[in-house]
């Protein structure tokens, strides 16, 4: 047995009394308040952008983001990935924008970049890419295509803590980005996520979007005066300027974020070790080994079969549960988002048909748990039975 769970020891002994020492204070600030801040600034200098807002979750940070999106840029069509995770679609949905399917590129998991261009039409109102699983799915055409054409680009960088491209951090090339730092992320705060942007005008909204659409959270004094001013007849502490929600994070998962921080680039480089290891180490013959790894920081371990078959995705199966080897099929996200139910009355037809790069993942990958303290034994065993496996 192996005994290989998806995450292990993610929040660490120094994170735990970080937030003792918190609770041991006199009467503690609990919600969200100066370490909220403080890790929203210590973040957005390890990202490199002006401006970032913590939130209880990466799917409450594709919540704002398009509601924000949606308030700014008004009805129209997102371009979205089919291997992604539900809340990237939902949170389309619930913003009342139109979601518009492409396919992957098997390479980098992420969105076919040729066939982004394709669905882009005068109603598009952003491109809300995923990189999946820690590997970069930008490219320089499609980065000038949407500047040429000025489309916003949204990036959720969910799963891709400290990638790059072009040496620069992913989500730090759109408008806005996403992250989570839900238990098995790259740093975790418990529950959490963030939304980061240099856009002072979206990093207001989204601020205000997490506190019930209060103007009182931005921090712009002048805003705040324009709004005090033009509605003279309510109290300037309770003007809800936009219909908002309550996603606001604690200070316990700030105490815990910052505390997390300190190990993020060390955590990054072992990860990254770890899935070269893995890739090094399987059959290219039975195996997709091929994945763009340059500049990606692994979330977890990308096993995809080379060719459809029913029979040997089964004895894969078999194989990693006998040797308790916990995994996803269909990668992080279940698979194709198409096929799923909630998206089955919003087409008509099945719309899967059309993804048959995604559908291959659906069916024929999985991941598998990645972490700091992962032993290489482990990895190199693991190989050795998956290339063994007829
Ligand atoms: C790509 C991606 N986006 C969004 C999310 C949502 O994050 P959370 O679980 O923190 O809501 C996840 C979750 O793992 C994810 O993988």
């Amino acid at each position: 047995m192996l005994d290989w769970p998806l995450m292990k020891n993610n929040i660490s002994r120094a994170d735990l009394d970080a937030a003792i020492e918190l609770l041991r204070q006199d009467d503690p600030a609990l919600t969200q308040s100066v370490n909220v801040r403080a890790f929203e600034r210590e973040w957005s200098e390890w990202l490199g952008v002006k401006h970032s807002v913590f939130v209880n979750s990466g799917s409450s940070a594709n919540l704002v983001t398009m509601a924000a999106l949606k308030e700014l840029y008004g009805s129209g069509e997102v371009v979205v990935p089919t291997i992604t995770w539900v809340s990237d679609i939902a949170s389309v949905l619930h913003a009342g924008l139109e979601p518009v399917f492409v396919d992957i590129d098997p390479r980098t998991l992420g969105m076919d970049n040729k066939q982004v261009l394709q669905a882009l039409t005068p109603r598009t109102r952003a491109v809300f890419l995923t990189h999946v699983l820690g590997y970069n799915a930008l490219t320089p055409r499609l980065l000038e295509e949407l500047k040429r054409r000025s489309v916003p680009l949204i990036e959720d960088a969910c799963e891709s803590h400290g990638a790059t491209f072009q040496d620069r951090k992913l989500g730090t090339f759109g408008l806005a980005s996403n992250f989570s730092f839900y238990y098995a992320h790259h740093l975790s705060t418990i529950e959490g996520g963030m939304v980061c942007t240099n856009d002072a005008g979206f990093y207001e909204m989204v601020r205000m979007f997490r506190s019930h659409g209060l103007v009182r959270e931005m921090d712009s004094a002048d805003r705040k005066r324009e709004y005090a001013v033009g509605y003279e007849d309510l109290n300037p502490e309770f003007i809800f300027a936009l219909p908002g929600f309550n996603v606001r994070g604690t200070e316990i998962n700030a105490v815990i974020g910052r505390s997390q921080l300190k190990l993020l680039d060390d955590n990054i480089i072992v990860r990254t070790e770890n899935l070269r290891l893995f890739l090094s180490f399987l059959d290219p013959a039975k195996y997709q080994t091929d994945f763009a790894v340059e500049g990606s920081s692994n979330y977890a371990l990308t096993l995809i079969l080379k060719k459809p078959g029913m029979g040997r995705c089964i004895r894969v199966m078999n194989l990693l549960k006998e040797n308790g080897v916990e995994f996803r099929r269909g990668t992080a996200g279940g698979g194709n988002q198409t096929r799923q139910p909630y998206l089955r009355n919003y087409f008509a037809g099945p719309p899967y048909k059309k993804y048959p790069r995604a559908d291959h993942v659906h069916f024929y990958g999985f991941y598998i748990g990645n972490y700091p303290a992962l032993e290489r034994s482990k990895i190199v065993k693991l190989c050795k039975l998956l290339n063994e496996t007829t």
